[in-house]
């Protein structure tokens, strides 16, 4: 078995050959790091993934919950087409306002809009608004309210919308019931929720590297029969 050590040296192997110098991104880590957001992140590998898929699937519109300073977003919003845009919701004014600089840094202000507040109470209002569908949703916020954040994303995503969740593997410990990480119930309760669901479609990858041991949550939004 390789060490684990050898996880984030892969990491810079793959951003050296298929990702190649970013500073923009560079420079949003670096602010974080500055203003002392947590760095916990999607690896640059990883954001790059979430830039292929929104890309891949055609995204005109994209939702994201849970900013933190914007490295995700970021990576979202530049695999939108010119009239695309993107909505991300954080609950910390603070991690909000690095993010928006952040966002301005990298040119993506006309396209972006990060808005402050629980989540739960932005999605319940879009709904109620009866806001055009997303193409595609991130889910990175706080893992206790993943199956909240499931079933209101999947009012608000098109049929044939991708929802990726992060962080669902967690160093292994989803398959434990009783886990002492207060991250993995939530995490299990959306697993749960799709193997409940019949109006959506996933599986779930485990990654490991930079980040560690971990996974994402690949959701296609409608029943299988139509997709
Ligand atoms: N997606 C980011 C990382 C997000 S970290 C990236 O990869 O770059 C999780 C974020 O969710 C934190 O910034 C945290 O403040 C935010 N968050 C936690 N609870 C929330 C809530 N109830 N509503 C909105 N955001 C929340
Ligand atoms: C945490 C949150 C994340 O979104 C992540 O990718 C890693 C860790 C956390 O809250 O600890
Ligand atoms: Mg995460």
């Amino acid at each position: 078995m390789p060490d684990h050590y050898n996880w984030a040296a892969v990491d810079d192997y793959i951003a050296e050959r298929l990702i190649g110098d970013d500073p923009v991104q560079a420079a949003t880590l670096a602010s974080n790091q500055a203003a002392g957001l947590p760095a916990i992140d999607v690896s640059f590998p990883q954001g790059k993934m979430l830039q292929l898929l929104a890309r891949g699937a055609g995204a005109k519109r994209i939702l994201e919950i849970g900013t933190l300073g914007g490295f995700s977003t970021i990576w979202l919003a530049r695999a939108l087409p010119k009239d695309g845009r993107l909505l991300t919701l954080e609950l910390d004014p603070a991690y909000a306002k690095v993010a928006s600089a952040n966002i301005a840094h990298a040119g993506l202000s006309g396209k972006t809009e990060v808005r402050v507040g629980p989540a739960l109470d932005s999605l319940r209002q879009m709904i109620d608004d009866d806001v055009p569908k997303f193409d595609f949703v991130f889910v990175d916020a706080d893992k206790e309210n993943y199956p909240a954040y499931f079933e209101l994303s999947l009012k608000l995503c098109r049929n044939g919308g991708m929802l990726l969740f992060d962080n669902v593997v967690r160093d292994g410990e989803v398959i434990n019931p009783t886990s002492d990480d207060p991250k993995v119930p939530g995490a299990r309760a959306l697993y749960d929720a799709l193997h409940a669901n019949p109006n959506a479609t996933a599986t779930a990858i485990q990654t490991v590297g930079e980040k560690e041991w971990d996974g994402f949550l690949l959701a296609v939004v409608g029943r299988e029969e139509e997709s």
